[in-house]
């Protein structure tokens, strides 16, 4: 590892690409200080140039680095939750790219906490810009493989493989610009930790339209497997399965099903945070089958399902019923 950690060092002040683990889904880094090197990933991804990546630090003691004007709150958090999967949008400094930012004046910071790449980012001293390394609106990767199954050695050379990923929802996104904290995305950190932390409830700013958004992960159509997928209640799964019986179908679902279907059947884990876990590659290995369509009971569920039903509600096609 220490070979491939010189190697991935070597590549990313070469300004190439690298493919790092961390503890929330797989990313695909570039040196965030050579804006050349950021725009390879917006080729290989497939990504708008306007939409803004994460810069990966190892932790808040480069927050000042990157960003300015940094209230008490983003301290608090960084105390509190890193090395970790969240992401804090902050007024940027000066000199951070437009490549980066997308050209909006904020930027967002995160310090993994994954072995691998917080050793890295300790060792690199810069920024790392890494979004999840998955073409554009597509599942993203909690695997090396799956990384492999997206990019092809001549765009990434070099995957450092830190097996599957811990949380496997990305990080949760807190903006700190505006009067108030603002949870732009839900994730790794539940939206009530952090609450506890400011000592104040955090609103969460959903997206409604495309129009205007430059936060890809706010799209409505994101983090989708190129199989259809529909979602529903537990009846209106079962009801569309018989409706498209002599199809090929998986249910993916974690009560048991009251009727007999002929579908494959994927029997997920009913707590959150394993579920998260295992959903990516859950619908990445459907994805494979060649089946018809994939139809999965959304599980039941408050607060601590937030991340997941925010995926499950992009990733769909279409959710029964609506
Ligand atoms: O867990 C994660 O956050 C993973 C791993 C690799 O760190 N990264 C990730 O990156 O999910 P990406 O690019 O797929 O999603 C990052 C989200 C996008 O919705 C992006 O637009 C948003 O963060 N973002 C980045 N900078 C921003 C900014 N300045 N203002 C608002 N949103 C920002
Ligand atoms: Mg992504």
């Amino acid at each position: 590892m220490t070979h491939d950690l010189d190697q991935a060092l070597a590549l990313l002040s070469a300004g190439e690409l690298v493919g790092i683990p961390t503890e929330t889904v797989y990313g695909l880094a570039a040196d965030a200080a050579q804006p050349l090197a950021v725009a390879k990933i917006f080729a290989a991804k497939g990504r708008p140039n306007d939409h803004p990546v994460i810069v990966h630090i190892a932790g808040k003691e480069q927050l000042s680095d990157w960003a300015t004007d940094i209230p008490e709150a983003a301290w608090q958090l960084c105390d509190a939750f890193w090395p970790g999967p969240l992401t804090l949008i902050l007024k940027k400094q000066a000199q951070v790219s437009h490549a980066v930012t997308g050209g909006q004046d904020t930027v967002g910071l995160r310090a993994p906490a994954h072995p691998i790449t917080h050793e890295l980012l300790k060792r690199f001293g810069g920024g790392l810009a890494a979004p999840s390394a998955n073409q554009f609106g597509h599942v993203s990767p909690t695997t090396a493989q799956h990384v492999r199954d997206e990019f092809s050695p001549e765009v990434l050379s070099l995957i450092l493989d830190g097996g599957a990923c811990d949380v496997g929802v990305e990080s949760t996104i807190v903006s700190l610009v505006g009067p108030k904290p603002v949870l732009l995305r839900p994730g790794g950190v539940p939206r009530a930790a952090i609450e506890a932390v400011l000592g104040q409830t955090i609103e969460h700013q959903k997206s409604t339209s495309t129009a205007n958004i430059r936060v890809s992960g706010l799209l409505d159509s994101h983090y989708a497997p190129r199989t259809t997928l529909l979602t529903g209640t537990q009846a209106q799964i079962e009801a569309e399965a018989i409706r498209r019986s002599g199809q090929k179908l998986a249910i993916v679902h974690t009560l048991a099903l009251t009727q007999n279907i002929s579908a494959q059947s994927v029997v997920m884990p009913d707590n959150a945070n394993d579920y998260a876990q295992v959903i990516y590659a859950t619908l990445r290995d459907l994805d494979q089958q060649g089946l018809d369509a994939i139809l999965l009971v959304l599980p039941q569920g408050e607060a601590a399902w937030l991340a997941v039903h925010d995926r499950l509600g992009r990733a769909a096609h279409q959710k029964l019923g609506d």
